[in-house]
């Protein structure tokens, strides 16, 4: 018979918590991996993949109960990757804490100072960064990465905008009461859908190659002439706005890769054009942006007007002000007969797939500030770690981007 000894909770002898003991002296940092609270926000930080990762690095981490569940990951699959289950406090309450968003007032006041954060925080909420200095929060906003090479692997607003781009033609077909590919049936010959892209980045040219999978028609529109080749290697047809001043040639360069608000005169001579096409399409996908502005009015409301009855619009600058000024901010509605789909969270609608992408993106990142001893360290001579440091020892380092 094997003889069972009992020992007590905390007891030193105890195997069990000599191993946790070892364990908790071999760790290097606490990190947390909070359930996302925004509305909505199904995303989640890490995954089972990276948390393995983090593991073996020498780190503990906790994530919330239920933090994965709604991107399709079960506690279980966290556990089995060598992270504890825990609370919100006990998340929130990590060194290190990996968030999708930023920290609403009950989460910061969770947040131990001194607290390093990582997530896309809105390096442009300038109310939040000086909320998270006050609360002596060290955060690190991602989409304030500098679009180079080596920020590739890191790079959130295209790991996210991707998957955006993607789900915004999936729903337009949803809403679109038509086909999208071209059919020839013994019940008759059905018309290809014609789709309009207007801004062609990451988000925009992934609608184009998804659009092309279902077989619809398109058309796309970018105020940055490099992108006419990206256009028209995925098989559009590049609508063109030619530039008639040496100003307007400057500004559409863009500045960083981004495109700069365009002059008065372009931007009308646009419109003009965009109402022209607009008014044949039967899906428009608008996705402009100028970092830091409200989105530019592509779609004015007498262009909906004269779309066909049944076209649908998805306005993926929703949550920037709409590239159309008829979009409601997270409702889909119809006016004039046409559908407008505000969703400002498509990534989030596809969760599983952008928490995967993004916790790479993040664990890429967080190589820039975790030295070789897996203890956190601040390298300001990096570009990529100035440029996402927000805020530090209760002071705001950088107020935009
Ligand atoms: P974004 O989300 O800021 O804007 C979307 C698109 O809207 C852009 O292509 C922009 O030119 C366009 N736009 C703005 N105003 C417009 C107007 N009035 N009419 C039509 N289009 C308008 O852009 P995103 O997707 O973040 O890409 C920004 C840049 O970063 C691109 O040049 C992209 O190629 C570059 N990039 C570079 C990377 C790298 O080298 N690591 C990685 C990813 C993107």
């Amino acid at each position: 018979m094997v003889r069972r000894t009992r020992y007590t909770k905390g007891e030193d002898v105890c195997p069990t918590n000599q191993i946790r003991r070892h364990q908790k002296e071999k760790w290097t940092m606490h990190i947390g991996i909070p359930l996302e609270t925004r509305a909505g926000e199904a995303r989640v930080a890490a995954t089972p993949e990276t948390v393995k990762k983090y593991v073996a690095q020498g780190h503990q981490v906790t994530v919330q109960a239920g933090a994965g569940i709604r991107a399709s990951i079960p506690d279980a699959a966290f556990e089995a990757a060598g992270a504890r289950i825990g609370s919100a406090a006990d998340a929130l309450g990590a060194e290190l804490l990996l968030k999708v968003r930023a920290p609403d007032d009950a989460e910061r006041a969770q947040i131990k100072p001194g607290a390093v954060l990582v997530g896309m925080l809105n390096p442009f909420d300038i109310e939040n960064n000086a909320r998270m200095a006050s609360a002596a929060i060290t955060a690190f906003a991602l989409e304030a990465a500098p679009r180079t090479t080596r920020a590739q692997s890191m790079d959130v607003l295209s790991s996210q905008a991707n998957i955006a781009g993607y789900k915004a033609v999936l729903e337009a077909a949803h809403h679109y009461q038509r086909f999208m590919p071209m059919l020839m049936t013994a019940a008759g010959t059905v018309k290809a859908a014609r789709v309009l892209i207007l801004g062609a980045g990451v988000a925009g040219l992934q609608a184009i190659a998804t659009a092309k999978r279902l077989g619809a028609v398109i058309e796309a529109s970018d105020v940055r002439p490099a992108v006419k080749e990206q256009i028209e290697s995925l098989g559009a047809k590049f609508l063109d706005v030619p530039f008639l001043t040496d100003e307007e040639r400057e500004i559409a360069q863009g500045v960083g890769g981004y495109a700069r608000p365009m002059p008065a005169d372009w931007m009308r001579r646009q419109a003009e054009l965009v109402h022209q096409r607009a008014t044949q399409a039967d899906i428009v996908i608008t996705t402009a942006l100028i970092p830091g502005r409200r989105a530019p009015v592509l779609l004015q409301e007498e262009t909906v007007k004269q779309m066909k009855p049944g076209s649908v619009v998805v306005d993926l600058a929703a949550a920037q002000g709409g590239n159309c000024p008829l979009t409601v901010a997270d409702e889909v509605v119809e006016r004039h007969g046409v559908t407008l789909i505000g969703h400002t969270n498509l990534a989030g609608m596809v969760a599983a797939d952008a928490s995967a992408l993004y916790a790479r993106n993040v664990l890429d990142f967080l190589k820039l500030i975790i030295d070789k001893d897996a203890r956190y360290t601040l390298n300001l001579e990096d570009d990529i770690v100035a440029a996402c440091l927000m805020c530090k020892d209760g002071q705001v380092i950088r107020e935009a981007a």
